[in-house]
């Protein structure tokens, strides 16, 4: 092989080398060329019957040459290993930090919450927190509470009355109701202890409200009574500016004015100053004597304050929520943002 042609093949092999897509390809190769019986090889082994002034430039071409392939195709050889190293490694790849099917952590309806707000703030100046019915008996809901049955709100248009199971026909104070407010529970808790009692109540009432902005025909309410020997308006003042300031914030500044509701005397309704203007919040007062002696307590022995408020009122004030209806569409995209 003269030096010229051992150079194309040195060329050609190099060329083979760089492009051997795999490793058995590359084994092919090197035994192609630089193997036993490889071009170059041959030739080598053809050196001695070379011209003797020929022998020395040959055989350092051969010898160089075969170096360079030996080094190429070990290079060759490790690039092909990595690469192979590679795709193993692509084709088993575990993303650690790829996100998982965690599920959606959910949260309190904001009335449950706003309810559980308001019990706690009760239940840490040593209220109890009691529930009662959703269905009862207008005597609960109308008469014990000193409701005469003539008063409007006990009319249809306002109550509704629920027929009895058995299709017996009921009135006056054994009519069953879908409760309109949360101060049934007053005249229930009372019966079954004696004073004194402290006790909110918390629950859902239903009316014959047309569904708009801010009217719902359920809603939900809480109330509150605190009966014992000596209790005067002076401590329904404070302790309802107390809750205000723990629900909206310690500078809520609070009033009361004259009101009227058939189970308290005097009655009052305490308004909120919030956002610039003066919001009613709850309807209160002293219990009504008739209402002791509809429950058995002796009004020689005791006194009492109670009140009432609405929930979703509560909410809509400190949350600036404007429509009602948003508290029962459950949407997502309301409620949770409100954990
Ligand atoms: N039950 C009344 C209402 O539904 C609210 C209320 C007012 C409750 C005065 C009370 C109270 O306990 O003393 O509007």
């Amino acid at each position: 092989m003269d030096l010229q042609r051992l150079a194309r093949t040195v060329e050609e092999a190099l060329e083979r080398v760089a492009t051997a897509p795999d490793l058995a390809e590359l084994d092919r190769t090197k035994s192609e060329t630089v193997g036993r019986r490889s071009p170059t090889i041959q030739a080598r082994r053809g050196i001695g019957s070379l011209p003797p002034e020929q022998r020395r430039a040959v055989g350092k071409a051969i010898n160089e040459a075969l170096r360079t392939l030996r080094g190429a195709i070990q290079e060759r050889r490790a690039a092909l290993k990595i690469e192979a190293e590679n795709v193993l490694l692509e084709q088993d790849r575990v993303d650690l930090t790829l996100p998982y099917g965690r599920p959606r952590r959910g949260n309190h309806h904001l009335l449950t919450t706003t309810m559980n707000e308001v019990c706690d703030i009760f239940r840490s100046i040593g209220y109890q927190v009691a529930e009662g019915p959703e269905l009862e008996l207008a005597w609960y809901n109308f008469d014990a509470l000193n409701t005469p049955p003539t008063h409007p709100s006990r009319f249809e248009s306002d109550t509704m009355y629920v027929e009895s199971p058995g299709g017996e026909e009921r009135s006056g104070p054994d009519e069953l109701l879908l409760r309109t407010q949360t101060s049934p529970m007053q005249a229930r808790f009372m019966e079954k202890h004696p004073p004194p009692v402290y006790v909110v109540v918390p629950g859902r009432v239903f009316r014959t409200d047309t569904w708009d902005a801010t009217h719902s025909p359920v809603f939900h309410q809480i109330e509150g009574l605190a009966v014992d020997s000596d209790i005067r308006f002076g401590d329904l003042k404070g302790t309802l500016a107390y809750f205000a300031k723990e629900f909206f914030g310690a500078r809520t500044r609070t009033r009361f004015i004259p009101h009227f509701f058939p189970f308290t005397e005097p009655s009052a309704e305490m308004l909120v100053w919030f956002n610039g203007e003066w919001l009613e919040m709850l309807g209160c007062g002293m219990v009504d004597p008739n209402v002791f002696e509809a429950v058995g307590y002796d009004p020689a022995e005791v006194t009492g304050f109670a009140f009432g408020m609405g929930v979703e009122r509560l909410a809509m004030v400190k949350h600036s929520i404007r429509d009602i209806r948003h508290f029962y569409e459950n949407d997502l995209r309301v409620l949770g943002q409100y954990r």
